[in-house]
């Protein structure tokens, strides 16, 4: 494969981006167009990452499923939100950091010099624990602000894709009147299907999500539930989850880590999260999963 130089400004138009776009870093805004199946599965192969001299995530080789959600569950400080992070490239944003190993978006390593790390957190999408709407934006400008800078200027453009992104979030009737107001302004459940939202409005392949729901009311829990049950047609989403119910409920296949007497996090089993859950094939999931630790 040969690679072009990096370029964040992106064309609009076109279906989802494929990895060839990726490794060029040419990605595609939303248009709503249909992708080929099979868009959007990731390789993780022996991957470690490191805070200083602190490793805290060892050697995880995990094959995640395109269009599917997969759960990463394991007790806390076990490395999930540091391996959701090493998806991304955003751990490399933290000083001190480094990740070993490989992490493949549809075969391409994330980690290739030639990759725009720009743009693999605009295909790679992440939805965080606590809401984070942009403070200083409308409802409307916090969808639309990633479009925004990939260089799309039509209004209608726009408006359009800030309606279809919201209709998607399952956010659209609570929030079409008042498309002015500041994302702030909305509920805490609300805030999240915005932050969703805005996630969907660059047309990632993969959207990660830090205990989406830890802030939020059972009643919402289920909205973001059914949500991604909906969304995982066109992407593909791994979720972290302190809760076994949702990861039982709102999952197809299950991740679970613990951590060593070193403290680092590893890779205990993963299968389809009926298996991982009834009929695990190590004692320690048995046991975390029956909430007998953890
Ligand atoms: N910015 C950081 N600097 C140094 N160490 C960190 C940093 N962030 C996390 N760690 C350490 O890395 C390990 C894994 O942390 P991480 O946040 O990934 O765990 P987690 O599984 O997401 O936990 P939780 O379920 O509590 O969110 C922990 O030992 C933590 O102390
Ligand atoms: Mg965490």
């Amino acid at each position: 494969m040969t690679f072009a130089p990096e370029t964040d400004s992106a064309p609009v138009g076109r279906p989802g981006p494929t990895p060839g776009d990726l490794a060029r870093g040419i990605g595609t805004p939303a248009t709503g167009g249909a992708r080929a199946d099979g868009v959007g599965g990731v390789e993780l192969v022996e991957v470690s990452a490191y805070y200083r001299t602190f490793r805290a995530v060892r050697e995880i080789s995990l094959r995640i499923r395109p269009r599917a959600v997969t759960a990463l569950i394991g007790p806390s400080g076990c490395g999930k939100s540091t391996l959701l992070r090493v998806i991304n490239r955003m751990h490399e944003t933290i000083p001190g950091t480094r990740a070993e190993g490989a992490v493949r978006l549809d075969g391409i390593d994330i980690y290739d010099p030639r990759v725009s790390p720009v743009r693999v957190r605009r295909t790679i999408g992440m939805v965080f624990q606590k809401p984070n709407p942009f403070p200083a934006m409308s409802i409307r400008e916090n969808v639309s602000a990633g479009l925004r800078l990939a260089g799309e200027r039509s209004r209608s453009v726009l408006e359009g894709m800030v309606e279809d992104c919201l209709r998607r979030a399952a956010l659209w009737d609570e929030v079409k009147d008042k498309l002015k107001q500041p994302g702030t302004s909305l509920s805490g459940g609300q805030q999240q299907r915005l932050c969703i939202a805005r996630a969907i409005a660059t047309e990632p392949e993969v959207i990660l999500m830090d205990e989406p729901c830890s802030a939020l009311d059972p009643r919402a829990t289920l909205q973001i539930e059914e949500l991604m049950a909906d969304l995982k047609r066109r992407f593909t989403i791994i979720i972290v989850t302190h809760n076994m119910q949702q990861a039982a409920r709102a999952s197809d296949d299950t991740a679970f880590l613990t951590m060593g007497d070193d403290r680092a996090g590893y890779l205990v089993e993963s299968g389809p999260t009926a298996q991982i859950f009834s009929n695990p094939t190590r004692q320690l999931t048995e046991d975390y999963v029956s909430g007998r630790f953890g």
